[in-house]
């Protein structure tokens, strides 16, 4: 029999339990869940508790020094993800480290050439990429269906969806953004991965804080100081090498009818839409516009697919479908529409 890959975890808050621990416990026939870390110390004993592991810590480097690990998540606010992940490759572990990568796209560099030379797999979470309606997308688009894709929208919005306000979300030195970097990360990630990532050359952009005085703070939100120095809206515009461009819309509050997220991608033989869970094919055939709804089958639950995928790579030595590597390119984008907004005028990367 197969020997168990033996597992840890940092970072054991919302996205730690619910996604991460919750996903893995139910690989119990490969996976052992060996040690929890995190920083509130009665929340590391209640979830190792909860997931009969082993062990609970306060500080990663001494469950890694401690525990013989093959694998870890890291599910901790965003600053920590880049010394976790590069701390946890290091330790001879493979990591599934939680989107975005990480503050800056120097440090996520940082994150690949450490899983470059520890041989060890490095997978992020950008859970998007797993579902039904991105994965027949990337077919029909690697089939020619759309031909040269010139064009492409992205966004997500929501009318009141400020997470953990007060604490550290909305806490610019440790989230690195607002809804641009925790939401935008996700659609504009899967933007790329259908356009087979072209190269991003120049990005302009604003940004609005217009909410922060308008909700409730949260007291109980983890690293609570009160503090709201991120945006709330941010918009933008983006040229590629080879001449397609992408428009972004992202916001965790807005004054608009209802929440939704949308994908669309303009091609010159047929265009793709997905919105409110419906994705929409149009194509052009002899002069008419043929126009279909795919059926998709309903998505499993998204921590599942991801973390079943990853023990797979980890087994089978196979490269992940959420590749640090161009998540490097998505940090330099969502930093490049950060910079355009506060100096008022276009980024060149
Ligand atoms: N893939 C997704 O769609 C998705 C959804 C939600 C959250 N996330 C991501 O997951 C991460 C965590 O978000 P969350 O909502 O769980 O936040 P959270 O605040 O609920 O949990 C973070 C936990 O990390 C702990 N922590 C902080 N510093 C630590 C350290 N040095 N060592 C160990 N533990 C530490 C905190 O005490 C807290 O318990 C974020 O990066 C977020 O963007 C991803």
């Amino acid at each position: 029999m197969k020997k168990k890959l033996r597992y840890g975890i940092i970072g054991a808050g919302g996205c730690g339990a619910s996604k991460h621990l919750n996903s893995y416990s139910r690989l119990s026939d490969d996976v052992e869940i060996i040690a929890v870390c995190d920083i509130i110390a009665d929340r590391a004993d209640a979830v190792a508790d909860r997931f009969n592991a082993e062990a609970a810590y306060l500080d990663y480097q001494e469950m890694l020094e401690k525990e013989d690990l093959d694998f870890v998540s890291v599910a901790t606010p965003n600053h920590v993800h880049a010394p976790a992940t590069i701390a946890a490759l290091q330790a001879g572990c493979h990591v599934h480290c939680e989107k975005p990568a990480s503050l800056t796209a120097e440090l996520v560099q940082d994150m690949v050439e450490a899983k470059n030379k520890s041989g060890k797999k490095l997978m992020i979470g950008l859970n998007n990429r797993f579902n039904n309606w991105a994965q027949l997308s990337k077919k029909l688009v690697d089939a020619g269906r759309l031909g040269e894709i010139y064009h492409a929208k992205c966004g997500w919005k929501r009318r009141r969806g400020i997470p953990g306000k007060g604490g550290w979300f909305t806490t610019k030195a440790q989230s690195g953004g607002g809804p641009l970097i925790d939401l935008g990360v996700h659609f504009i990630d899967v933007s790329n991965y259908l356009m087979g990532f072209p190269e991003p050359i120049a990005v302009s952009g604003q940004t609005y804080s217009k909410f922060a005085d308008g909700q409730p703070f949260n007291p109980r939100a983890s690293g609570y100081t009160g503090t709201y120095d991120v945006e709330d809206l941010a918009v933008g515009m983006l040229r590629y090498a080879n001449g397609c461009t992408m428009q972004l819309e992202f916001s965790w509050a807005s004054n608009i009818d209802e929440e939704y997220t949308f994908v669309e991608l303009y091609g010159d033989k047929g265009g793709l839409a997905y919105a409110k869970d419906k994705l929409t094919l149009i194509e052009d055939f002899e002069g008419n516009i043929l126009k279909s709804n795919p059926v998709l089958a309903p998505d499993e639950n998204w921590g599942n697919v991801e973390s079943r995928h990853f023990v797979e790579c980890i087994r089978e030595d196979k490269e992940p479908i959420a590749r640090p590597e161009e998540a490097v390119i998505i940090m330099k984008i969502i930093c490049a529409l950060y910079e355009s907004a506060e100096l008022g005028r276009e980024v060149i990367l």
